[in-house]
């Protein structure tokens, strides 16, 4: 890929939706040229069949487990614990393995269609670590989420990548999710040499690492860059490039991050129930209007505060358009603090493209930053989405994300000057 030129204010800007934007460019794909959305090694590979009642294939497995199939007319979705823009599944997970009983030092794909584990690289002295934390050797488990964009640049063209960035934040909450479920202590990483890596692993230019996540036990010790690039796989069965969004993409990879203090976070979710929520987590498709109660709205809202494991944050804030909460003004709400109360719910609806659910939730919500980093606080905003339908899905509240809204006019109606990243609506 050539050095990028391209700044995130500028993508983002290039990137904005208007009404007569989506007039003119209403995004109609003919929906039997959709790109695959699994990746598969060639059958030599050596695989591992994920095996739910092993803790740590059942750890693995549930990062990115398909939960539901839904058969159309003409296909026949498979949907996950992770949403995803337009249920497209850019993002592919790969996992390095180190001295974990019982399976095997290397780097795996996780082949979701499969639920297997297909062995890429066998580590010697070498691995994954010295382009994530030099110095450093983790004996456990290293995630890294990638984007194999063009199956959302397929229909969504340059804002995408936008797309991409949020699917793949999901992808670290259901990756959050399971740990929890595991009793594992997990630590995001969004500033590391994701371009060596791209380089490293073979994805050409079709396919890009977003972030990584820990879990594991640090050493200091010193682990070689991979000895040789791992063959070039492509994510999808044709591919069309987007220049724009590489980029983007590089740009965005190379930047610093804000930092932070490393804190965990404290959840006390009942664990099985915590474990059926995230089998049946789905996408709010229709709502019944109906208002939802002022605890369980505080409730949810205290999930999202809870600390988010990384020392690469960006800080996002959050503004709440309160419809149908129980013993609650209706109005624009950031954080808790009432900024001005009347009924919003015609005008969100119409900001998120006349979707009714941005009308007819219980709140929408909105995700604004003025990041250092775009790509680590769009990847925070998708992070805090998935905390966000987990927590209400587990109160028996809906949720669905949105990421398609009039740019401009929703920083007019939260009275921000900052970029809005995510909407989000919940309700019954
Ligand atoms: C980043 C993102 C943006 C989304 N945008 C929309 C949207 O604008 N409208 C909508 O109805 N659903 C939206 N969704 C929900 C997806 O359509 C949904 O996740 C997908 O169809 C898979 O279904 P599931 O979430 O029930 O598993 C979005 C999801 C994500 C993660």
């Amino acid at each position: 890929m050539p050095q990028s030129k391209i700044s995130a204010n500028a993508y983002h800007e290039a990137t904005k939706h208007s009404y007569l934007s989506v007039q003119i460019n209403p995004n109609y794909v003919d929906a039997s040229t959709q790109p695959s959305a699994f990746k598969f090694y060639p059958k030599f590979y050596r695989r591992v069949k994920l095996n739910v009642n092993n803790p740590v294939h059942s750890f693995i497995s549930l990062t990115s487990a398909i939960t539901l199939e839904k058969e159309y007319k003409d296909s026949l979705d498979k949907l996950r614990v992770n949403p995803s823009a337009g249920a497209l599944y850019p993002t592919e997970v790969y996992v390095q393995v180190r001295k974990i009983p019982g399976i095997l030092d290397g780097i795996y794909h996780l082949e979701v269609e499969n639920n297997c584990l297909t062995l890429i690289y066998e580590l010697i002295d070498d691995g994954l670590e010295s382009y994530i934390i030099p110095d450093k050797s983790i004996n456990g488990f290293i995630f890294l989420i990638s984007c194999v964009y063009y199956r959302s640049s397929w229909k969504y063209q340059n804002r995408s990548a936008r797309y991409c960035f949020l699917d793949s934040g999901h992808h670290l909450g259901a990756i959050a999710a399971s740990a929890y479920l595991h009793k594992k202590d997990i630590q995001l990483i969004f500033d590391f040499d994701k371009l060596g890596l791209n380089l490293a692993l073979g994805f050409e230019n079709k396919e890009f690492i977003t972030a990584c996540a820990v879990s594991g036990e640090l050493q200091e010790k010193q682990v070689r860059p991979l000895r040789i690039k791992v063959p070039f796989v492509c994510g999808t069965d044709y591919f069309e490039a987007n220049q724009f969004i590489e980029d983007t993409y590089q740009a965005t990879a190379v930047q610093k991050s804000s930092e932070q203090t490393l804190k965990q976070p404290h959840f006390s979710f009942d664990k099985d129930k915590f474990l059926q929520t995230v089998l049946h987590r789905r996408s709010i498709r229709r709502f019944r209007k109906k208002s939802i109660s002022q605890e369980d709205y505080l409730y949810i809202m205290q999930q999202l505060q809870q600390p988010i494991p990384t020392e690469n944050h960006e800080e996002i804030d959050i503004y709440s358009v309160v419809h149908r909460v129980e013993e609650m003004s209706c109005g624009l709400y950031k954080g808790t603090h009432l900024i001005k109360t009347g009924n919003f719910s015609e005008q969100t609806g119409y900001l998120c493209i006349n979707q009714a659910i941005a009308k007819d939730s219980a709140v929408t919500l909105f995700f604004v930053s003025d990041y250092l980093n775009y790509q680590t606080a769009m990847q925070i905003a998708g992070f805090l989405g998935q905390r966000l339908y987990l927590a209400s899905n587990y109160l028996g509240i809906q949720c669905s994300g949105v990421g398609a809204f009039y740019d401009d006019e929703t920083q007019e109606l939260l009275e921000t000057n900052k970029d809005v990243l995510y909407a989000i609506v919940i309700g019954i």
